[in-house]
């Protein structure tokens, strides 16, 4: 199958609203990631979704909206909290876990009796929903296990050749998927995958906000989760990651320690000079951890392409979106993680 790259155009996006309603696959920007979308309704095109991700089919897909009106018949009730959460963060990168209706197939619940729904601000995503005139489910539109595609090259290099169509909307703003959260009760938010939305902004419109302990901690085989996808490899390069937890000199003496043939360090912009000057191959990732965040899955692509063996990252924050960035470097390095000093 040749996949066509459309551009965002009315004639272009219609086409693709067209694929989708005809139960195909189509590559989408969102403000995240790409996603890998389908017509939520419409278990054969969740199927093709699955085998062109080689996903798992336990992990559940979330469904997109782009009206405020759209999730109702989705989920059995949305509860007062939800509802302001809602009109706090949508449209924008936060998807809000509620018991399902018959509306949300059980194939793309991944089995569950929840589903993730979300509301995208990508215009482009907005504008394919609203065309298509059905949910679409999507999950992000990388290969099962590779680093999430940020702009229509990366999901090209992943999916050419297994889907029809990926629409091109240039390159993702945040970078990394969306702030994944289920309602504990009436008060309380539980986050179970950090994203651009914080907790600390979460915690302005619930009264309680806890971040799921999986999210920073190493989840082990057979273990049980909240959330299908914590128990997967994820975000995986070529290269061997590992990450670095320490402040610049202790990152700097580390690398020093530890250069050689297709060792890279990807470091904070700062860190630049004073690595050149001790001779060790990096590349810079940003220097606020929104930068990072929208930096990082193209840096391990491009650090694959470069042909790296090792990649020693230095360690973002773990408050604000330095969360997110880091929850998904300890799965990029397989939990292989120092700390330099
Ligand atoms: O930003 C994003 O969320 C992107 C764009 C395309 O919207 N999508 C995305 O989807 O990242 P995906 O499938 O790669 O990640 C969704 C995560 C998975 O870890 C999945 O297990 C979890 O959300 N998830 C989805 N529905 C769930 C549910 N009903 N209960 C628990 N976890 C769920
Ligand atoms: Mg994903």
């Amino acid at each position: 199958m040749e996949t066509k790259i459309l551009q965002n155009t009315d004639r272009e996006i219609a086409y693709a609203a067209e694929l989708l309603r005809q139960g195909e696959a189509v590559g989408m920007p969102t403000e995240t990631v790409y996603g890998l979308g389908c017509d939520a309704g419409n278990p054969d095109a969740v199927k093709k979704v699955f085998a062109a991700k080689g996903r798992p089919a336990d992990n559940p897909l979330i469904v997109h909206i782009a009206d405020l009106a759209d999730w109702a018949p989705l989920v059995q009730e949305i509860p007062p909290l939800a509802k302001k959460l809602a009109e706090r963060f949508w449209p924008g990168p936060l998807t809000i876990i509620l018991p399902r209706t018959d509306a949300v197939p059980a194939i793309t619940a991944g089995g569950l009796d929840t589903v993730g729904i979300r509301f995208p601000a990508h215009p482009v995503a907005q504008a394919l929903i609203r065309a298509a005139g059905v949910p679409v489910a999507a999950p992000s539109g990388n290969r099962s296990g590779s680093p999430s595609p940020t702009n229509a090259a990366h999901m090209f290099a992943d999916m050419d050749g297994r889907i029809p169509a990926i629409l091109d909307g240039g390159s993702c703003i945040c970078g990394v998927e969306s702030t994944v959260i289920q309602l504990d009760d009436a008060e309380s938010v539980r986050v179970l995958r950090p994203g651009f939305v914080t907790p600390e902004q979460l915690q302005t419109v619930a009264a309680h906000v806890t971040v799921d302990p999986a999210v920073l901690a190493k989840v082990t085989e057979g273990t049980v989760v909240r959330s299908p996808g914590m128990k997967y490899r994820h975000y995986a390069p070529k290269a061997k990651v590992t990450l670095v937890q320490g402040d610049q000199p202790h990152f700097l003496a580390y690398m020093k320690q530890h250069t050689g043939s297709g060792v890279y360090a990807l470091c904070f912009d700062a860190d630049v000079p004073l690595c050149e000057a001790a001779g060790i191959c990096c590349m810079p990732y940003g220097d606020t951890d929104e930068a990072r965040a929208a930096a990082f899955f193209s840096s391990l692509r491009e650090l694959d392409a470069l042909g790296a063996s090792h990649v020693y990252v230095r360690a973002p924050r773990t408050d604000g979106v330095g969360l997110a960035v880091y929850n998904r470097l300890i799965r990029a390095a397989g939990y292989d993680i120092v700390r330099a000093g």
